[in-house]
């Protein structure tokens, strides 16, 4: 679906990865709500998830920032929500 969407939008979660090898961690992303019944319609969503093993290195921190001057620079939205369940610490940092 997350391939769909962005091909569908031209952005979406997309994979991250570690610049200087190449490597797979995760993904950081913004999405269109629209496509996901559960969320309130109508606007975008910046979300993350990394494998457990490149947490506690602020890799999510660097591609949010990127994601978020993407967002309002170059697509020129003027909101930009996030969700998280109580007590997901790390995700609401
Ligand atoms: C949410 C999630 C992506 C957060 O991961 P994270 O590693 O805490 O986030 P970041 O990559 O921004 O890293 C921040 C951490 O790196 C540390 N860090 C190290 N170097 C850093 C740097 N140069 N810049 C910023 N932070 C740095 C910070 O101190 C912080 O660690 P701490 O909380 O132990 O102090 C991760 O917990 C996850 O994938 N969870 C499961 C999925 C999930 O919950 N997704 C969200 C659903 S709403």
């Amino acid at each position: 679906e997350f391939r769909s969407w962005i091909a569908e939008d031209g952005y979406g979660f997309a994979a991250a990865e570690i610049a200087a090898t190449g490597e797979c961690i995760g993904f950081v992303g913004l999405l269109e709500t629209d496509h996901v019944p559960s969320l309130p319609a109508g606007t975008i969503e910046i979300g993350w998830r990394l494998a457990p093993e490149y947490w506690g290195k602020g890799y999510v921190t660097e591609a949010a920032e990127a994601w978020l001057a993407y967002g309002f620079q170059m697509l020129g939205v003027n909101e930009i929500v996030s969700f998280a369940v109580t007590g997901n610490h790390r995700s609401t940092a």
